[in-house]
């Protein structure tokens, strides 16, 4: 796409904006020149228990040291729910939007109040204290929200293990953070179909002795297993507490919520981010690259399982005192309209989802988005993943009736917030690109070497200085947070993203430079669907790597060598795909499993993982050098056998 293919400013997204094009680069030199103004004036958006007197206190060489705001307190519940009472009690903080579509639920910033003091309650009744982690494994619904709160509240660290994840996953993420404590619900609903979460915790559990509570929330009603005094009823342990429940004074950099990623090697790792800082990242993000304005309907089709619904349904528009909807479903059920019929029930202004649904939406033509009225949106967002500009060109004419800005927003679990985006009052669009640098965001792009490059270049992305929404550490191993982030160019936070930079100062985040796979805006390690393959006993050695999927961006590619005396057969590749969803979930469902009596090794043993990516697309008359193979022979059986045809 032209990097001149430009949409600018329009006058009514100017109108009445938290930053004009005459003031973000002014702004935006101050953040950077002077952050402990920039941010000590900014950081007064939240309420203080007692004010900090240090702002920035950050290190990117050594041992990495990040630090924002370090001598202040506060609560992020109480700057989330609180602090708006009394007058936004009768204001909607939460629209809950069920799969089934006659099921909604409107609650207000009092009835929240009510439910997180409650939920914490019963959280201290469990046994809960500050510091505790409490691992929340949950379906799309309101009491996830009040458990992340109520968590926050009293001082305990959450970790929200997505509910598509396996038992397996919910075992690994348990035991890594010490988890004594687990929330779920009975079952969860999407699309129609049950997802059984309490069966997967009590699987799970066999390898957890060290769980005492597993409360449980009744959403469906459906039948499911019970360990005598392990396992509690949310409704009836509810029924014996108040909901007076003073909050905890919290250090701002005491840990907020731990979550798990997948990086290029090794099992999930917890990223760890803590209260003042991120708060304030959530909070200011979502303000302004949403331009978000008091009174607006605001909704985030993401889960509270990423980052995503982290910090833009949970804590970023709370903090703001925004009505955020939740939404339970899927966009194609009970048809392809729902995201539009929930946009028009609800008269939703804000509307941030992922390219992946975008592009199977827009497969599926116009008819099922003008049968609602959209009227009531004017600003759309999209995050996860690169958005190819045709899938953007069909957002912002058919969804978007040419008239809704489109921010796209780069960033990470890692970032806590958006870092890269425009700011839709601000920054002239261009289909593709993630624009310009958020405020305090210093961008760069470095060769191989480390050398940065100026001007218009392609390079990898890195970050030269603190922000103050970053993560602070790998839980428990901070090893390999130096190792993850800070080894590959001395003194420089390394995203694992190629970008390019354009004339205009443009960045066009072109995807992950390293072995993580993104499949619908979900990131996978190849290394965790290697070792669910090679746990399984028809398989001596496997290969994974990422090839481009129409809808979902990346698919999932494995070369699989089954060892010797075990027969390749079509039965073995329906077993393996069932595997690897059961060892760590749908999302992981390999697209195509090739067998490969041999892979692509060096003289040395390593694995040429270059070869396989070119063959997994197709693209095997470009395989480039393969004079150093041990056996180039196996590159013709590879070529032969490919999937992807
Ligand atoms: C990776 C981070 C950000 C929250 C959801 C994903 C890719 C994310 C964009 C975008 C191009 C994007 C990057 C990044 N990514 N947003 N707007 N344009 N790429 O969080 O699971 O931590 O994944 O998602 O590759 O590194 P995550």
């Amino acid at each position: 796409m032209s990097d001149n293919q430009v949409f600018p400013v329009t006058a009514a997204a100017s109108a009445n904006t938290h930053c004009t094009k005459d003031n973000y680069k002014a702004l935006y030199e101050q953040s950077v020149k002077d952050p402990d103004a920039f941010w000590g004036k900014e950081a007064k958006r939240l309420d203080w228990i007692t004010p900090f007197t240090i702002v920035k206190n950050t290190d990117f060489t050594g041992d990495i040291s990040v630090k924002w705001f370090e001598d202040g307190t506060l609560n992020a519940c109480v700057n989330c729910v609180d602090r708006h009472l009394p007058e936004k009690e009768n204001v909607t903080a939460l629209i809950w939007e069920g799969d089934n579509p006659d099921d909604s639920v409107h609650v207000t910033y009092g009835d929240l109040y009510e439910h997180v003091c409650r939920f914490a309650n019963v959280l201290k009744q469990q046994g809960v204290q500050k510091g505790d982690r409490v691992t929340i494994y949950m379906p799309m619904i309101l009491e996830a929200v009040y458990a992340m709160l109520a968590c926050a509240r009293i001082g305990a660290v959450h970790s929200v293990v997505f509910g598509g994840f396996s038992p397996d996953a919910v075992a690994g993420r348990v035991l890594n953070c010490e988890s004594d404590y687990i929330i779920t619900a009975d079952e969860g609903v999407r699309g129609g179909k049950h997802v059984p979460l309490k069966a997967n915790v009590d699987e799970a559990l066999k390898q957890c002795p060290n769980v005492k509570s597993v409360l449980v929330i009744q959403h469906t009603g459906g039948i499911v297993g019970w360990v005598e005094g392990r396992d509690v009823w949310y409704h009836e342990a509810v029924k014996s507490v108040t909901a007076d429940c003073p909050a905890e004074e919290m250090n701002a950099e005491d840990p907020l919520f731990i979550l798990y990623t997948s990086g290029s090697t090794g099992q999930p790792k917890g990223v760890l981010h803590t209260t003042g800082g991120y708060l304030v990242w959530a909070s200011m993000t979502h303000e302004y690259a949403f331009d978000y304005k008091d009174g607006e309907i605001y909704w985030c089709t993401a889960d509270v399982g990423w980052v995503t619904g982290h910090s833009y349904i949970v804590y970023g528009p709370l903090a703001n005192g925004a009505t955020s909807l939740v939404f339970e479903g899927i966009p194609t059920y009970p048809d392809a309209s729902r995201f539009w019929q929930v946009c028009e029930k609800h008269k939703v202004n804000i509307f941030y989802t992922a390219p992946t649904a975008i592009r199977a939406l827009m497969r599926l033509g116009e008819e099922p988005v003008k049968k609602y009225d959209r009227s009531s949106i004017r600003l759309l967002g999209s995050v996860g993943e690169p958005i190819n500009p045709e899938a953007w060109l069909w957002y912002y004419n058919v969804v978007g009736e040419a008239r809704c800005p489109i921010v796209d927003t780069w960033w990470q679990t890692e970032t806590g917030g958006i870092m890269i985006s425009p700011l839709p009052g601000a920054v002239d669009l261009k289909p593709g690109s993630a624009t310009l640098p958020f405020f305090g965001v210093q961008p760069a792009l470095v060769d191989a070497d480390g050398k940065f490059l100026e001007g218009a270049a392609s390079g990898n992305l890195v970050i030269t200085d603190s922000w103050p929404g970053q993560m602070r550490t790998v839980y428990g191993d901070h090893e390999r947070f130096k190792q993850t982030y800070f080894s590959a160019y001395k003194g420089l936070y390394f995203t694992g993203d190629g970008c390019r930079r354009d004339a205009d100062g443009y960045y066009w985040i072109t995807g992950r430079v390293d072995d993580v796979i993104n499949v619908s805006g979900h990131r996978l390690g190849t290394a965790e669907v290697e070792s669910a393959l090679v746990a399984h006993a028809g398989v001596s050695e496997a290969a994974v790597v990422g090839f481009p999927h129409d809808i979902k961006g990346q698919g999932i590619y494995a070369y699989v060598t089954p060892p010797a005396g075990v027969e390749a057969t079509e039965d073995l590749r329906k077993e393996l795909v069932t595997w690897v969803r059961k060892e760590i979930g749908p999302i992981a469902t390999p697209d195509h499993i090739q067998f490969a009596p041999g892979l692509p090794k060096t003289r040395s043993g390593k694995i040429m993982r270059r070869i396989l990516r070119k063959i997994a697309e197709n693209e095997y008359g470009s395989l480039g050098d393969t004079s150093t193979l041990a056996d180039p022979a196996v590159v013709d059986d590879l070529i032969k056998n490919r999937r992807n045809k």
